[in-house]
């Protein structure tokens, strides 16, 4: 048996047993190590199926059950307690399916099942809807996270040329380093400092206190003083203590039945933003995200912005992950498509070639907008809609920013086309998204 199989095992268990007592109500407990524990609600104080009932779980799923299973109406008078308040607890379960003897899905009862899933990260990734620190409202920061499932992609090159651009725009911006295992971005910006975002957020950890003064630096080397207008907040500094502090980093949460989880870092990163807000008074706040799945990228992804930039090159890994990623979006907010620019990353430099990538980009983007119900249902674009959500935004290789990656030498190369029409579409969003918060 694999981890993918125990649920419907265990209601399988149940569903098919001809003698399953009426009344019964279960919740199934998955431990942090993906065991199984059920505590039950039945009718009668009868120990004999209590029993039966155990063995029917335990035949099934063998060593992913963990004794002993708790009852609202036998056994020990505390843990009764204890499987009641379980019951209370655990969230309902109406996906719960189980497969019959001749293979075919069945849907469980309704309303018998409960699941608590205890889990040791990723919670951010896995929960439903969240919102960013405050709504997009006019004269509010639009909060907007840079993102790819693959690194090296140009994210946080990109990142620099929207905040150039902004800046071009008189428009004050500020940058904040999340990719915290692999950071960039005070490198990229000139920017040297001794503390950085990682200090800020375990000093909030310890003590609840956040101090971004001591973090904030302005950009470096940029003409035209746009450096000025350019709020940068590096990680930290890349010395021996920076491991011990990255090892604070607490990402568990208390979850307890529905409610959002509390998460320390998602509680600093909530301060921080606040604190970035009420002292830098930017018109765009840039998260660079971590890749892949970590948990500050799920974190920062529609939960600490509002608008998402995701990138992938048009390949099978990237876009295998992009289709992950999306998933869990659309759980996350119901506008999710609206709220992302998608970027068809590191596209070949000829014009005709980037063109057929992307187009090959966009027929996959498409079928995972479908699929995870992104569009709404009246509305699905046609496959090479010029303005569906699922249209992806083409930035080229551009040889000069290939062989440097000092802002000041690459500046020029950083307003072309491709960068101008991904900022283009960065703040169309964030107005439409300040539209629909007025109306
Ligand atoms: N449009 C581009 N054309 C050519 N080279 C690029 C382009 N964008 C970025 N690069 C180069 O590719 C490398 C990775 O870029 P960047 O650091 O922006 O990517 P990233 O996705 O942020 O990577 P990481 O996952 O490491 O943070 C850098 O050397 C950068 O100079
Ligand atoms: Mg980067």
């Amino acid at each position: 048996m694999t981890f993918d199989e125990v649920l419907p095992a265990v209601v399988r268990a149940l569903e098919s047993w001809d003698d399953c007592p009426s009344g019964l109500k279960v919740a199934v407990v998955r431990d942090l190590r993906g065991r199984i524990r059920l505590a039950v609600e039945l009718d009668s104080d009868d120990k004999a199926v209590l029993v039966a009932l155990t063995a029917r779980v335990r035949r099934e799923v063998g060593p992913w059950f963990t004794e002993e299973t708790l009852c609202t109406r036998t056994g020990k008078v505390p843990l009764r307690g204890v499987a009641q308040r379980i019951l209370d607890l655990a969230p309902e379960w109406p996906s719960a399916k189980w497969r019959d003897a001749l293979g075919v899905e069945r849907s469980a009862t309704p309303g018998r099942w409960r699941l608590l899933e205890r889990r040791m990260g990723k919670l951010p990734w896995l929960e439903g809807e969240v919102a960013p620190p405050w709504p997009a409202e006019p004269g509010a920061p639009t909060v907007v996270a840079f993102y790819s499932f693959k690194g090296g992609v140009g994210r946080t090159t990109t990142l620099a040329s929207c905040a150039i651009q902004a800046a071009r725009r008189g428009e004050r911006v500020a940058v904040i380093d999340l990719d915290l295992e692999a950071p960039g971005v005070g490198s990229l910006f000139g920017v040297n400092a001794d503390l950085g975002v990682l200090d800020v957020l375990v000093e909030h950890l310890a003590t609840g206190a956040v101090d971004v003064g001591s973090v904030r630096r302005g950009a470096v080397g940029l003409p035209e003083n746009l450096g000025d207008l350019i709020d940068v907040f590096p990680a930290g500094r890349l010395d021996g203590r920076y491991l011990e502090k990255l090892s604070r980093l607490d990402f568990s949460g208390a979850a307890t039945g529905t409610e959002a989880p509390q998460i320390p870092v998602r509680e600093a990163l909530l301060a921080m933003l606040q604190r970035v807000r009420e002292t830098v008074a930017p018109k765009w706040i840039f998260l660079d995200a971590r890749a892949g799945l970590h948990d500050l990228a799920g974190l920062s992804l529609h939960g600490l912005a509002h608008l998402d930039v995701l990138f992938s090159r048009a390949n099978a890994q990237g876009l295998a992950g992009l289709d992950v990623v999306l998933g869990a979006l659309s759980r996350r907010r119901r506008d999710a498509a609206s709220r992302m620019v998608l970027v068809h990353a590191m596209a070949p430099v000829s014009v005709d070639e980037a063109k057929a990538e992307r187009s090959r980009m966009q027929g996959e983007t498409h079928g995972m907008f479908v699929r995870h119900g992104l569009f709404p249902a009246s509305k699905v674009p046609e496959l090479a809609a010029e303005d569906g959500d699922h249209r992806p935004w083409t930035v080229q290789r551009v040889e000069a920013i290939e062989r440097n990656d000092r802002l000041d030498v690459i500046v020029r190369d950083l307003e072309g086309e491709n960068f101008k029409r991904v900022w283009e579409q960065v703040v169309l969003l964030a107005e439409s998204g300040q539209e629909d918060a007025g109306s």
